[in-house]
Parts: structure tokens; sequence; C-alpha cells
């Protein structure tokens, strides 16, 4: 019987992309919705597939992660110290419905085709952040220069780096995963 397929595509589905606004501050909420989603429920929620796969390693590295994404809310959280929780924007909540579909469908898959569910969200993963890092903060970064906000910008290149060096974890992580699995095939 052929392993039943969980597509890149239907992952890259639980991505959201924060939205750059007119305003900076709409800007920042966006992004805020957008970090303490990956923190909250899609990293966590990729290390859950991990640990069900048996790959405590590459669950404590999605966890690492999600971690990481808070603190990036937490250091533009305090620039803007007034903002209460941002509204969930429409792209979070697209992605989060997403999530909890391929959830649904998860669990069969994953007891069938652990790997190729794993080796896709690594997968993923590395575009999330390549779009993140490549794309979109360097356009928020760049409006708050515009703007005249330097502390803000100077956190969306803190973000930018961290971004970077997530897209190369997971690329290192997928690297060798897949060499273990070409060796046990
Ligand atoms: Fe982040
Ligand atoms: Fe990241």
């Amino acid at each position: 019987m052929s392993k039943p397929e969980i597509t890149e595509e239907m992952i890259f589905q639980c991505f959201a992309a924060a939205q750059q606004c007119d305003d900076r501050t709409g800007t920042a909420a966006s992004f805020m919705d957008v970090e303490e989603y990956e923190n909250k429920i899609m990293y966590p929620e990729f290390a859950r597939w991990a640990r069900t796969a048996g790959r405590p390693d590459l669950a404590r590295l999605f966890s690492k992660v999600a971690g990481e994404e808070g603190l990036h809310a937490v250091w533009l959280r305090e620039v803007y110290s007034d903002m209460g929780t941002p509204e969930r924007g429409e792209d979070t909540a697209r992605a989060v419905e997403a999530l909890e579909t391929i959830r649904a469908n998860c669990d069969e898959l994953m007891a069938m085709n652990p790997e190729g569910v794993l080796e896709k969200a690594l997968m993923v993963a590395i575009r999330v952040e390549e779009r993140e890092y490549l794309d979109i903060y360097p356009r928020f970064r760049d409006q708050a220069i515009a703007d005249g906000d330097q502390r803000s910008a100077d956190v969306y290149q803190r973000v930018i780096d961290s971004e970077q060096q997530h897209a190369q974890w997971f690329e290192t992580a997928l690297h060798d995963y897949r060499q273990e699995l070409a060796a046990t095939a």
C-alpha cells in the first residue's frame, strides 16, 4: 500500500505572513500577532509532530525556535509598551484554521508516514524563515527608518538576523535528516 501524502503546500498553509500597514503601529501589531502565533501554535505543533515521529532532537529544535519567536514579539513590545494584545490578523486566522485541518488528519498520517510529514515540516520551516528574513521584515525595518523610528528599525534588524539563523538551523537539520533517511532506506 502506498504511503498517504501530506504535501508541502498543505503544511505551508500554516504560515501566516505579517502584513505591512500604512502606519507603523499597524505593522508592529501584525508582526506581534504572527510571531506569537509561531510561538504558541505553529512551531509547538511541528514539535509535536517530531515527538510523535520519535525524533526528540528535532522536537527540541522546533521548541527552541518557538521560544525565540516569542522573544521577537517581546523585543518589539518593549518599543510599543502601550500596545495590548494585537487583534488576530486575517492571515493568522486562516493559518490557524489550516493547521487545525492538518491536525485533524495528521495523527493517522503520522502513524503511517512520519518521515514524510517531518521532512516537509522542515522544508516549510525553511521557507517561512526565508520569507521573513529576506522579504517581509526588511520592508518593516525600512518603513520604520522612513518614519524616523530607529528603535523599531533596530528591533526588526535583530529579528532579521535571528530568522536567518533559524533558516540555517533548519537547513542543517533537514540535510542531516535526509542523510539519515537515505542511510536507513
Ligand atoms: Fe520570528
Ligand atoms: Fe524564526
